[in-house]
């Protein structure tokens, strides 16, 4: 049993989840639009992901008996100066995610709920690798200037989405 403290936590984060794939599908967006479709597709790719984390999140709170509830989003943002500040905003709000789940996973070790304890840490693992591989990617985006965006966009085109086995 999950107490109202930590149901509604969970609640909030897997709309946060969702309100992240939002971003990330704005993102997209603003790719297609500067003609850079392997971008496009890397966006599209964390879109899912980001569906991907806010399903698991519903599962989690269902499997505990919890009520889910849907909640609305402010708009994303759809313009950006370049595509270096698009993945600069991806990074800050990455870092913002990994800071909401430490704080949910406060609540569930004062709570001594080790169920979401163990569901959380596959997210602060999560959370390393997104960090990482944005943060790679700015460092690339830097590097090449625009004589190399477009093999860099070329290496990006090839992401595709895999969910985790036994899910
Ligand atoms: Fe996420």
């Amino acid at each position: 049993m999950l107490t109202k403290r930590l149901e509604k936590a969970l609640n909030d984060q897997m709309n946060f989840e969702i309100y992240s794939a939002h971003i990330y599908l704005a993102m997209a967006g603003y790719c297609a639009e500067l003609g850079l479709e392997g971008f496009e597709n890397w966006f599209l790719v964390q879109y899912e992901e980001e569906l991907f984390h806010a399903k698991k999140f519903f599962k989690f709170i269902s499997s505990k008996g919890g009520r889910i509830i849907i909640t609305g989003f402010e708009n994303p943002e759809n313009d950006y100066p370049s595509l270096l500040s698009v993945y600069e905003k991806s990074l800050e709000h990455e870092q913002l995610v990994t800071s909401r789940i430490y704080d949910l996973m406060s609540i569930a070790h004062e709570e001594k709920e080790y169920a979401t304890t163990s569901f959380l840490q596959w997210f602060i693992d999560e959370q390393l690798e997104e960090e990482e591989s944005v943060a790679n990617i700015i460092s690339k985006i830097k590097l090449v200037k625009d004589a190399g965006l477009y093999l860099l966009d070329q290496e990006v085109a090839q992401r595709t989405f895999v969910p985790p086995t036994g899910e």
